[in-house]
């Protein structure tokens, strides 16, 4: 599965900022970007909206490879409709959480990502992209940061979108998925033994974003 072209892969648990951080260092490189936790998240509301239960995996399986997506710039369709807030909620995050750890939603989604690997190069965000989807990557980052801090940076987030949340709610609900996404048998959340770590705790974005491509400039 080695091809001629660059990948970044930015891993690292929920609300760490690692897709800010992403979509940045791939504008600053003209790379692609994919932003894998999306189709996760696709997956979980296709699965709601048609009714399938998580437990029939190859009905899942069977939508998965089914499902019509389409990134046009920050907007994403699902079938021509267009999802993008929808999929964003604290429910569809959970559910793309529990969806994620289906072995056979996961192979229905391999090909996808692998595809969005095309010229000059690609920044891939999510769980497994250093370790399951592109192993070749020339830099891998683990970006985390604590969950107290992650906590606040998801709830700031829903504020300034108007959305009411409470922080230890938030706190709960982050542990609970980082707790199941790291714990899953097929991908889990883990940090590839050649990954750099990236703590944000007490970082800003843009030290975050030069970071990363200071890196990669010492490979490329
Ligand atoms: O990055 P995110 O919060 O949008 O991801 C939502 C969920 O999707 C995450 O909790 C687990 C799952 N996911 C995954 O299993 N593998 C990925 N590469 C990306 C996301």
């Amino acid at each position: 599965i080695h091809s001629s072209f660059p990948v970044i892969a930015i891993d690292g648990p929920t609300a760490s900022g690692k897709g800010t951080v992403a979509q940045l260092v791939a504008n600053r490189l003209g790379f692609h970007y994919l932003d894998s936790g999306a189709l996760y998240r696709i997956v979980g509301f296709a699965s709601l909206q048609r009714n399938i239960p998580l437990d029939q995996t190859l009905a899942l399986a069977e939508m998965t490879q089914a499902l019509q997506i389409e990134f046009k710039g920050n907007a994403i369709f699902l079938d021509h409709q267009e999802i993008t807030e929808l999929i964003r909620t604290e429910e569809m995050g959970l559910r793309a959480s529990a969806v994620g750890a289906i072995p056979e939603v996961r192979n229905a989604l391999f090909s996808l990502q692998r595809s969005f690997l095309t010229s000059p190069g690609l920044v891939a965000d999510g769980r497994d992209m250093a370790t399951v989807i592109f192993p070749e990557a020339v830099l891998k980052v683990f970006l985390t940061a604590s969950a107290q801090i992650r906590a606040e940076r998801r709830f700031k987030q829903l504020i300034n979108k108007g959305i009411s949340a409470k922080i230890e709610i938030l706190l709960n609900d982050l542990v609970a998925r980082d707790a199941r996404d790291t714990q899953r048998k097929d991908a889990p959340l883990i940090q590839a033994i050649d990954a750099h770590l990236l703590d944000t705790s007490e970082m800003d974005i843009e030290t975050a974003v030069q970071k990363v491509v200071d890196w990669y400039h010492a490979v490329n």
